[in-house]
Formats: structure tokens, C-alpha cells, sequence
């Protein structure tokens, strides 16, 4: 088992696969796009598979993969079997953008990958356009009919931002009226990658609530997973659910369950520390499994207590502004 200094399990690891995108969240990354990172400078697929061996053989049993967008990744599809192969893992779960899954999705699901977060941070045609500045909604909406069709365990994903999506936000719980979908509004974080975009960060978990609130007073809260990220509500009579992420609130830090891998190899403790080592350095440099599962052990038996103990333990990299898709969220 793995047990950090604050006396959390780890069971659960976020393994970003690449840092590149297809859309331009303004929230996300410039018009420019970031720095992309080269592919000899990834995590191959074989140091990942080797690295989950060594977590998953140590009490981490949920994998989620992120990006960037992970279906830009070549070889994604052999990846994914490979992954899957591992009965250790009782959850390997998928962070997509949607525009490239749908044509994937009857394999995944045969893999027994069935687990889909699909960011979409608006239902109406032209705000999705303007907030992702690509012309995909349609594509994205037919992947998202097509993973309830499929019987997918399925969750939106919505950041909610001041003067772009506030309209969406009733109409979003709305979608939860007669499909068994769980839409959850995700507190703005400054995870922007730098150009000229300052985020005004003031919906905040309350703020959601209280505008939801007006809209639907009927509303009862659900009992939230052990390390849930979101806290979950239901509209009485209403099949699906909806969540608010307090991710910049960073309210969940207590029972926070995860660590997570960078397209580059960099592990992180906490989503808002700066990385602790490479492992793609300390693999490549000769070290056995043990000697992975020890450095892993002792990143993690020096792991800041919450998101903010990590933002002030920075180290290099300065206040926390680089893309989201470097992270995977
Ligand atoms: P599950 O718990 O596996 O369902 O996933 P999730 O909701 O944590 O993952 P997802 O990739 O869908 O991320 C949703 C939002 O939560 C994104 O904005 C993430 O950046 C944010 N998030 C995920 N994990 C953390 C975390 O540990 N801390 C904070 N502050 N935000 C997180
Ligand atoms: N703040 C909050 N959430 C973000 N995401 C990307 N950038 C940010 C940000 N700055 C979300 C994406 C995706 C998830 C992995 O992280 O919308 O759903
Ligand atoms: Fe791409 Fe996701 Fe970032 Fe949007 S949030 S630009 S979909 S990585």
C-alpha cells in the first residue's frame, strides 16, 4: 500500500499521455498553443505500462487517462489493450475532448474501458466554438449521444467561467431531466499556459450552487464517493445528477487519493506542485522496480498536506500558469 505523510492512500493515478491538443480553450492554452513537447521527450508507452505495473502492484488500482487529448496520441488504441491486460487495475477510466473518441468507443468498451469524462463546457453550438476557437461542437455532441447510447459510464464536464458559459448552466443540470448522465461545473483554476488571458475566478462552488439553486429548488444532495472530486446533487425526480469540482477552492485535499504523471514522466503529488522527480529519467538511468517504487514512496511520504501548501512549495516554476494540458487536470 501506498500511504502518504498525512496518512492518505494512493490508489488512483492520472497519467497525462501527451500534451497536445486539437481545440484552444481560452481557459486552457493560448491561440498559439504551448510548446509542445517533442516525442523523444515523452514517456514511451513501455515505461508507462511498466510504471502502472509497479503502482498497481503497490495498491493503485484506478488509472485515468488525460491529456492534451489522448486520441492524438499514435498507438493510443494498442496502449489502451495493453493497459487493460493489467487485472490488477479495477478502474481504468478516460479524460477526452470527444472529437476523436466516438470511433473508438465499441473497442474500448469491449477492453472493458467504459469510464468517460467528456469536457464540454457548453451546449450551445456557438459559445462551445468560441470558448474551444475550433468548430467541433457537432462532433463532440455526436460522441456524446453516441456514449449514451452505448450505456457508457458517463460524466460532463463544464469549467465554468465568468461572461462565456453562465447561460449554460441550467440548461446543463437540464440534461440530467431523462438521461442517467452526471454533469459536473469545475471552479476555474489559473492553469491557462501564460499569453494575455487573466481569469476573473469568481464562480466559485457557492456561487454555482446558490445560481443552480434559484433554478431548481428541489435540489438533494447526494452522498459524495470517498475521494470525489465533485459534490454531487440530484433534481428531485431527475435521472441524472449534477456535481460542482471546488478545484480551485481545493476543499477535497483531505481525502485526496491521487498522484499523476506528466507527458514528460514528471510525478506530482498534488496538482498545484511544481513535480517531484522524473520517472522517465530514473528508468532510462538503469533503476530497477524497486528502486522506482522507492522513489515513488518517498515523493510521497513528502507530499504537501493540501493545494495550497503545494502552490507555496513551488520551486522554479513560479505562480501556477502553465496549460492545463500539460498536466491533464
Ligand atoms: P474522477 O474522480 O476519477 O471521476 O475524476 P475527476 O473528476 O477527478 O477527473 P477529471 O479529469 O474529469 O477532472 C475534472 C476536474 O477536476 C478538472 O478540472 C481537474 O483539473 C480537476 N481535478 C482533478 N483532480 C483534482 C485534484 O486532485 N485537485 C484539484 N484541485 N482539481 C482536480
Ligand atoms: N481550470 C479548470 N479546469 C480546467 N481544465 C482544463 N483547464 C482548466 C482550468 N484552467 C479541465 C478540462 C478537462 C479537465 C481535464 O480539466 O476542461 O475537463
Ligand atoms: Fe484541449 Fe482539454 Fe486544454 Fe481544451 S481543456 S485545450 S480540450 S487539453
Amino acid at each position: 500500500m501506498l500511504v502518504d505523510n498525512h496518512g492518505r492512500h494512493i490508489d488512483y493515478v492520472r497519467i497525462a499521455v501527451t500534451d497536445k491538443c486539437n481545440l484552444r480553450c481560452f481557459y486552457c492554452m493560448p491561440e498559439e498553443g504551448i510548446d509542445f513537447v517533442k516525442r523523444k521527450e515523452l514517456l514511451t508507452y513501455e515505461e508507462t505500462l511498466r510504471l502502472v505495473d509497479v503502482l498497481s502492484a503497490n495498491g493503485v488500482n484506478k488509472v485515468r487517462i488525460t491529456g492534451g487529448e489522448p486520441f492524438l496520441r499514435k498507438g493510443i488504441m494498442s496502449f489502451f489493450t495493453e493497459l487493460a491486460s493489467n487485472d490488477r487495475l479495477s478502474k481504468i477510466a478516460i479524460t477526452t475532448n470527444g472529437t476523436l473518441t466516438e470511433g473508438h468507443l465499441d473497442e474500448l468498451i469491449k477492453l472493458g474501458i467504459t469510464s468517460f469524462n467528456l469536457s464540454i463546457d457548453s451546449i450551445d453550438p456557438k459559445r462551445f466554438n468560441d470558448i474551444t476557437r475550433r468548430d467541433l461542437f457537432n462532433t463532440v455532441w455526436s460522441c456524446y449521444e453516441a456514449m449514451l447510447k452505448k450505456g457508457v459510464d458517463l460524466k460532463l464536464n463544464a469549467v465554468v467561467m465568468k461572461g462565456q458559459n453562465i447561460d449554460d448552466l441550467i440548461p446543463m443540470v437540464a440534461l440530467g431531466r431523462d438521461t442517467p448522465v452526471s454533469v459536473r461545473f469545475i471552479e476555474e483554476m489559473p492553469f491557462n499556459g501564460g499569453g494575455d488571458y487573466t481569469p476573473e475566478l469568481e464562480w466559485n462552488y457557492m456561487k454555482i450552487l446558490e445560481h443552480i439553486s434559484s433554478a431548481y429548488p428541489n435540489i438533494n444532495k447526494l452522498k459524495d464517493a470517498k475521494s470525489s472530486t465533485s459534490l454531487n446533487y440530484q433534481v428531485e425526480g431527475y435521472k441524472g445528477t449534477f456535481g460542482i469540482i471546488p478545484a480551485y477552492t481545493r476543499s477535497f485535499c483531505g481525502s485526496c487519493n491521487r498522484i499523476r504523471i506528466t507527458p514528460t514522466g514528471v510525478l506530482k503529488t498534488c496538482l498545484y506542485d511544481s513535480g517531484v522527480f522524473n520517472v522517465k529519467d530514473i528508468i532510462r538511468a538503469g533503476a530497477t522496480d524497486q528502486q522506482l517504487l522507492e522513489a515513488i514512496q518517498n515523493a510521497i511520504s513528502h507530499r504537501a498536506l493540501d493545494g495550497f501548501e503545494a502552490e507555496r512549495n513551488r520551486t522554479g516554476f513560479g505562480p501556477v500558469g502553465e496549460s492545463m494540458a500539460t498536466i491533464g487536470g
